[in-house]
């Protein structure tokens, strides 16, 4: 599929049926989402520039790679991305974050938001925005929408689960964005939830049902 990335490490593949057995706890949860985000994030970040810089190690001078450019920005559709966040953070401490606040209307599916605040100079920086499922997209796509608007260019999207139907739709609205996912699923089911999928990350993340 074209602009998506399926991570298929078996480290990777062997959490997320973990995260997707009904009988995962809430804590176990939390601590896979946040340990596949850094192996999630170890291949998103993969071609990132990196420049050189002189240091001098205990025993002699040296040319060293590190990254160039300004600091990236992890962007976390609230509540579920903050999951994914997490081990992003891990990863890359320095990052500045931006949080899109959005609910999914149980009705007509649509996003709904109710929060944002993301740093000022989005322009200039790569922006990856975090949030485990891609069902329907719509939450996705006003994201993007939400981050382009306040200037975002460079983006990229990681997320647990995806299915075709979403991904079609992500790609139509938003084709200079690629999609990392650790998996894509079968379709949505009547209720707009991914199947076999892993139910409603965010309540499995904060055990509210
Ligand atoms: C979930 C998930 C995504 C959205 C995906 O959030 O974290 O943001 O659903 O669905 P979509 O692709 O059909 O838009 P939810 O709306 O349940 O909010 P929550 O994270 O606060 O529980
Ligand atoms: N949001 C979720 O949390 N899970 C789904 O299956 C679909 C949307």
């Amino acid at each position: 599929m074209e602009g998506v990335k399926v991570i298929d490490h078996p480290l990777v593949q062997h959490k997320l049926t973990i995260m997707r057995n009904k009988e995962t706890s809430t804590a176990g949860f939390r601590r896979l989402l946040r340990e596949i985000a850094t192996l999630l994030c170890y291949e998103v970040t993969r071609n990132l520039e990196l420049t050189t810089v002189e240091i001098e190690t205990p025993l002699c001078p040296m040319t060293a790679p590190t990254l160039v450019g300004k600091k990236l920005v992890f962007a976390s559709v609230l509540r579920a991305g903050n999951g994914l966040l997490e081990g992003m953070l891990d990863l890359v401490p320095a990052a500045r974050v931006a949080h899109v606040g959005l609910y999914r209307d149980p009705k007509t599916l649509q996003a709904v938001e109710y929060y944002f605040k993301a740093p000022d100079d989005l322009a200039d920086r790569l922006t990856i925005i975090v949030d485990p499922m891609l069902a329907t997209a719509n939450s996705a796509v006003a994201a993007v929408d939400r981050l382009k608007e306040r200037g975002a260019k460079d983006l990229r999207f990681v997320c647990l689960l995806a299915v075709p139907e979403g991904i079609e739709r992500f790609r139509g609205a938003h084709p200079d964005v690629e999609i990392y996912t650790a998996a894509v699923d079968s379709h949505l089911n009547e209720k707009g939830y991914i199947i076999p999928g892993l139910g409603d990350a965010g309540d499995r993340m904060y055990g509210t049902k």
